[in-house]
């Protein structure tokens, strides 16, 4: 569904040429999860905003679908985002002053879904991120976990058939972030969504399809697993 063909991107910084992205080939199906494990600065962001049409690649290509996303004009890139994608960012941006319920309708009613069940779709992400208590609640009043899983909650409530996803667990604790994880999984094995993660949670390696690890932009590892098939039979037999 997801396709990364020999991706590069540069960065001209000063003088200096900083290769963020370095021929990166990667695929995810649908159904399928993918963890991405690197550094700080190894290219992790740039590699999820490629993938979602916020920057375009000096070389190579991102395919979704067969559709050529580095090719997209603003229009289409816009309603990429809109229809097929859900990200969920690495800062966290919530309307304050707005509750986490119509936080996560906003992104709905641009669909356009009526208000009120733009509502309804956002209180039921909500009720399964474990914050059904918590609608009414502005984010000024939410923890920093509780917002995160507002904003993956948000990311969800369209849902998109590509989940991209920059450290969703990284303040939450281990517990729920596993939940997230598991969460991310489920809905990629329910709708046949492709997620594309970056973590540095060491449980993302148990819970994802495959594990890739970036250095200096360039996609090192994939750890020896099963093929996905296999792996599918093996999770039903147990
Ligand atoms: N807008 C930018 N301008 C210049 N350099 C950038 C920009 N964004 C990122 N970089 C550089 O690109 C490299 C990869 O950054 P990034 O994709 O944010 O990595 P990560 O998410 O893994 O921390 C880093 O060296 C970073 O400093
Ligand atoms: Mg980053």
């Amino acid at each position: 569904m997801l396709e990364l063909d020999r991706v590069v991107k540069h960065y001209r910084s000063g003088g200096e040429v900083v290769r963020a992205v370095d021929d990166v080939t990667l695929t995810v199906a649908g159904g399928e999860m993918v963890a991405l494990y690197g550094p700080s600065g190894s290219g992790k962001t740039t590699l999820l905003q490629l993938a979602a049409a916020l920057l375009t690649p000096d070389a190579g290509s991102v395919r979704f679908d067969g559709r050529d996303v580095g090719a997209f004009g603003g229009d289409e890139a816009d309603d990429y985002r809109r229809l097929d994608v859900g990200f969920v960012f690495q800062e966290i941006e919530l309307w304050r002053g707005v509750s986490a319920q119509e936080n996560a309708a906003l992104k709905l009613v641009a669909d356009p879904v009526p208000w009120k069940q733009a509502r309804k779709q956002a209180a039921r992400w909500l009720e399964r991120v474990g914050l059904g208590h918590k609608l009414d609640e502005v984010p000024e009043h939410l923890s920093g976990g509780e917002r995160q899983r507002v904003a993956i909650a948000t990311a969800l409530a369209n849902e998109p058939r590509l989940i991209l996803a920059d450290e969703p667990t990284g303040s939450l604790d281990s517990r729920r972030g596993r939940d997230v994880l598991e969460l991310l999984r489920a809905i990629a094995r329910e709708r046949g969504a492709a997620v594309l993660l970056v973590t540095h949670d060491p449980q993302a390696a148990e819970i994802a399809d495959r594990v890739h690890t970036l250095r200096d932009g360039m996609l090192l590892s994939e750890a020896p697993e099963p093929p996905l098939p296999a792996r599918r039979a093996l999770d039903a037999a147990s």
